[in-house]
């Protein structure tokens, strides 16, 4: 295949969620990719001014993607490539606060997908779940074919949502949609929250001197994911023919266990607060979560290259340059 810069330079891409854990990653590489203008159209609800990722190329708009206004700002732009990364976020948010959910992850996507039909653009790729779409009845490790619908929370509901409607505009406009289903990123730009992932809430906790909180016995195994794997795999979704109508898993494809995962982060951070053991959450019913990334492989050339050992050195230097913006943004 080609280099992706063949492919995107001196195109206009919008990237909704640009400001966010992933998006400012995928920005930061189509900015380097001589692109004529990243368009960041974010209403910062879960990223910070500072973590907005800058460039010549890059251009922020704040704005809600349920906004009409803000939709027609940066749809005159013309934009070739769309990546749709803005959501509610994430499971215990969805629970917590089901009707935003729906309005930010279902009627959001609708609207921009609406624009996206009438200015016509060459790619429109999707941000779903591997949690969101395999449910206990799926078997592992996950095929894109055995998707769920005995789902737990809200936010699996509406990411699988987002997946029908982007399949409803190619069965029937031939809307080139492509739907990435993300297997828990991780990396440099998730800023930790009460309602972010574990490994970034772990760095924080341990940083403060505060022990980790496991929700279950550990044991429990997840396909983390290094954010900058998963950003090869969208930029190959963006541009590759046989992509156009499927859904790929953006998974690392290897399971890991949360309290090895927890025992890195201590070391790491020369922490010595230890483990503390909590019940785990009602609505995690899923001690397991394992991708396949066949399909991915054999369409898309995905191949996932960040050891977890890596993945978390990585993560732990960005903790460690931004520490003082990351201390005063993350709230619990
Ligand atoms: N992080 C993961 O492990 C993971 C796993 C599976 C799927 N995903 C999906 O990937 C995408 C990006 O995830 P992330 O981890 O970067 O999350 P994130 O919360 O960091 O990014 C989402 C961005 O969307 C913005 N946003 C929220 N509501 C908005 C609205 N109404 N209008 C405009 N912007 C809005 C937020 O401010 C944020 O910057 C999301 O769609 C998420 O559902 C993430």
């Amino acid at each position: 295949m080609k280099n992706f810069d063949e492919f995107y330079q001196d195109s206009t891409i919008l990237v909704t969620g640009g400001a966010g854990a992933i998006g400012g990653n995928l920005c930061r590489r189509l900015a380097d990719l001589n692109v004529k203008k990243v368009i960041i159209l974010d209403n910062l609800a879960s990223s910070y001014e500072w973590n907005i990722p800058r460039a010549s190329n890059i251009v922020f708009v704040k704005g809600d993607i349920l906004d009409d206004e803000a939709l027609r700002r940066v749809f005159k732009e013309r934009p070739e490539y769309v990546f749709h990364l803005a959501a509610h976020f994430a499971n215990q948010n969805s629970v917590d606060n089901p009707e935003t959910d729906l309005l930010v992850n279902g009627m959001g996507i609708l609207k921009v997908l609406q624009y996206a039909h009438l200015t016509g653009v060459k790619r429109f790729v999707y941000s779903s779940s591997g949690c969101g779409v395999y449910g206990l009845d799926s078997k592992m490790p996950f095929e894109e074919h055995d998707v769920s619908i005995r789902l737990f929370t809200p936010y699996q509901v509406t990411k699988l949502l987002g997946e029908l409607y982007t399949n409803y505009f190619y069965n029937l406009y031939q809307l080139p949609i492509v739907n990435a289903r993300f297997f828990n990123s991780y990396g440099p730009g998730e800023v930790p929250g009460r309602y972010r992932n574990v490994i970034p809430n772990f760095f924080y906790w341990a940083m403060k001197g505060e022990p980790l909180p496991i929700t279950g016995d550990g044991t429990e195994t997840r396909d983390w994911t290094y954010v900058g794997d998963i950003v090869n795999g969208l930029l190959a979704m963006g541009v590759r023919e046989e992509a156009i109508g499927e859904a790929f898993n953006l998974g690392s494809g290897e399971e890991q266990r949360v309290i090895d995962m927890a025992n890195t982060v201590l070391t790491l951070t020369g922490s010595r607060a230890g483990i503390v053991y909590r019940e785990r959450r009602d609505w995690d019913k899923k001690a397991h979560l394992l991708s396949c990334i066949a399909k991915g492989q054999r369409l898309l050339g995905y191949q996932p290259k960040t050891t977890f050992a890596e993945g978390l050195r990585e993560t732990h230097r960005w903790f460690v340059e931004n520490w003082e913006n990351i201390a005063k943004s993350a709230e619990f």
